[in-house]
């Protein structure tokens, strides 16, 4: 595996594939590589020639008090992890490759962008979605991997490269869980001992929700209270659980039929977000 540092470099490597007519997936990451990154790596490689992989942590999509600063660094062994999972080039700029000191361009999504976890993280998608039409335009892949598992974000990037016309194509790969049912996250190593057994209750409340509807409750708003409260009984500090569309993220109406649970929950110091998307039988 190649690793550069700028963009001059990046490009001149992308260059030479494109000349040898070679296709170009790309995994945006931000290190503290888990399963679920490297299975995003898997999939790039069954759809391009070559796979680009970024780590960067973005200072843009950290608010004020957030973890930017603890956020895991470890470089070393995702290198090691990117080698091992074949990926033929990782970018690993540092800030002012990024980001110009007088820069003023911020891509915003807006709308989306505002809802959930955008409104408990004001800004925080448009650090996603600035950093990733700058990843974009850096790489120009033919295809780009997000994890499911933030499913907010890839429907917020899949908003912005439909409004922009960017010329890449959004694949979004499933979430990658624990034994317990616990979503792989960089953030899981926040978890005491003790609050690691409890934090697979937010999949256990996503998943009875998805019972409940599947049943064929359509009391969307009972089924949210019911999941709140059994969240709140094992210590959690819910932020939101929501029954939404899962094409554009507004609240499920009866007759809705693709359907994504959204959930994001602080349990201790630790915020965690999980989703479920699924279909129903309505028409
Ligand atoms: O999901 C992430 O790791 C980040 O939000 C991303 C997409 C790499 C942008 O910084």
């Amino acid at each position: 595996m190649q690793t550069v540092k700028t963009v001059p470099e990046l490009r001149h490597a992308i260059r030479v594939w494109r000349l040898a007519g070679e296709s170009i997936a790309f995994v945006p990451t931000m290190g503290n590589l888990h399963e679920g990154h490297l299975k995003l790596v898997t999939v790039a490689r069954q759809k391009a020639d070559k796979v680009v992989a970024s780590i960067f942590i973005n200072p843009t999509q950290f608010g004020v008090g957030e973890d930017f600063a603890t956020y895991p660094r470890t470089e070393l062994e995702d290198q090691d992890k990117l080698n091992a999972a074949n990926t033929d080039l990782l970018f690993l700029p540092a800030v002012p490759e990024v980001y110009a000191e007088d820069a003023n361009t911020v891509v915003t999504v807006t709308g989306l962008s505002e809802l959930y976890c955008g409104a408990s993280r004001p800004g925080h998608f448009n650090g996603v979605a600035t950093v990733v039409c700058k990843l974009f335009n850096m790489v120009q892949p033919d295809i780009a991997l997000f994890g499911l598992k933030d499913f907010q974000q890839l429907t917020v990037i899949r908003a912005m490269v439909r409004d922009l016309n960017i010329p890449v194509e959004i694949a979004g790969v499933e979430t990658v869980r624990e034994a317990d049912g616990l979503a792989m996250s960089s953030r899981n190593s926040y978890l005491t001992a003790e609050e690691r057994v409890t934090a697979p209750k937010l999949y256990e409340a996503l998943c009875a929700a998805r019972v409940a509807i599947l049943s064929g409750n359509r009391s969307y708003a009972e089924i949210e209270q019911n999941a709140w409260l059994f969240l709140q009984k094992f210590g959690f500090q819910p932020d939101y659980f929501c029954v939404c569309r899962s094409q554009d993220l507004k609240k499920a109406e009866v007759d809705d039929s693709d359907l994504v649970l959204l959930a994001a929950a602080k349990l201790g110091k630790t915020r965690l977000i999980d989703n479920l998307c699924f279909s129903i039988g309505n028409r």
